[in-house]
């Protein structure tokens, strides 16, 4: 899709604008379907105030609930946003385990609004290795709000993109086995219908946080095509608006899909 028939403002007319306006003028242009966040620099958001780690991740929460807003006022469908990586367990166990409580506790308290908001909830990850009292949380907001039509929250958990493609050899692997298909019958369909994220579009627009220019084991088969913003803010530190210029950024994209 390309949207240089429509007019977008130049980046340094946009970052005058209050939100609203901001809003506005993103709206008045096609959005992406499906935003994905790779949400880092909380760590360094923390050193850089002389406070411990997790402060910057109690922050990062407040930035995410924000940024879910964002994306349901301007009418992203699906918001994915990296919440903890399978690597992400190397860090020290202090670290691990206040992760994981902040998440827990904070999906949990996420629940009125999320309801509110008619917002779904989809977790994309290996269940397996995650405390069960963390599972069982999270499993509950996913039932609650399964009936949900409005935007969803794919939260990544656990989630590395090299797992989620072995996990797929792996189940085609045994459809094969059990005669149900032919190796010939595995096409880019199938294997998308057997990712984690079966269902849901490609992401349009990549963000990452805090200026590293690498993609992290995110979505490694569905971010063939999507549109790379990377901003030197850090993740505490972003909110709608930072969403609304990185739409805008998008905006001005002519996206080609390997075509002309
Ligand atoms: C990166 O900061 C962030 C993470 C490891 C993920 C944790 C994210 C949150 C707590 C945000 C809340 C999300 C939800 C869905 C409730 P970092 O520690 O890698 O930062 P650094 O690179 O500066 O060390």
């Amino acid at each position: 899709m390309a949207f240089e028939h429509l007019s977008s403002l130049p980046a340094a007319d946009l970052q005058s604008l209050d939100e609203p306006e901001l809003l506005a003028r993103v709206k008045a242009l096609p959005v992406p379907r499906h935003v994905a966040i790779i949400m880092d620099g909380n760590g360094r958001w923390a050193v850089q105030r002389g406070l411990p780690r997790v402060a910057g991740h109690r922050e990062g929460v407040k930035a995410a609930r924000a940024v879910v807003r964002a994306a349901d006022a301007v009418g992203i469908h699906f918001l994915t946003l990296y919440a903890f990586s399978s690597e992400n367990w190397s860090r020290p166990s202090s670290e691990v385990s206040t992760l994981m409580s902040l998440l827990e506790r904070s999906i949990d308290r996420e629940l009125p609004e999320l309801m509110a908001n008619n917002v779904r909830l989809r977790v994309i990850g290996r269940p397996k290795g995650v405390p069960t009292s963390v599972r069982e949380g999270i499993d509950r907001v996913v039932a609650a709000t399964a009936a949900n039509t409005g935007l969803t929250l794919l939260m990544a958990f656990n989630y590395g993109g090299r797992d989620e493609l072995v996990d797929a050899c792996r189940a085609l692997a045994r459809q094969v086995q059990a005669g149900e298909i032919r190796p010939d019958e595995i096409d880019e369909d199938r294997i998308e219908r057997t990712l984690y994220t079966q269902g849901v579009p490609d992401p349009d627009l990549l963000i990452r946080t805090s200026g590293e220019m690498r993609v992290s084991n995110f979505l490694l088969w569905q971010i063939a095509y999507a549109e790379l913003v990377i901003t030197p803010t850090l993740w505490p530190d972003f909110g709608a608006r930072n969403l609304y210029l990185a739409i805008a950024e998008f905006q001005r994209r002519v996206r080609r899909f390997g075509g002309v």
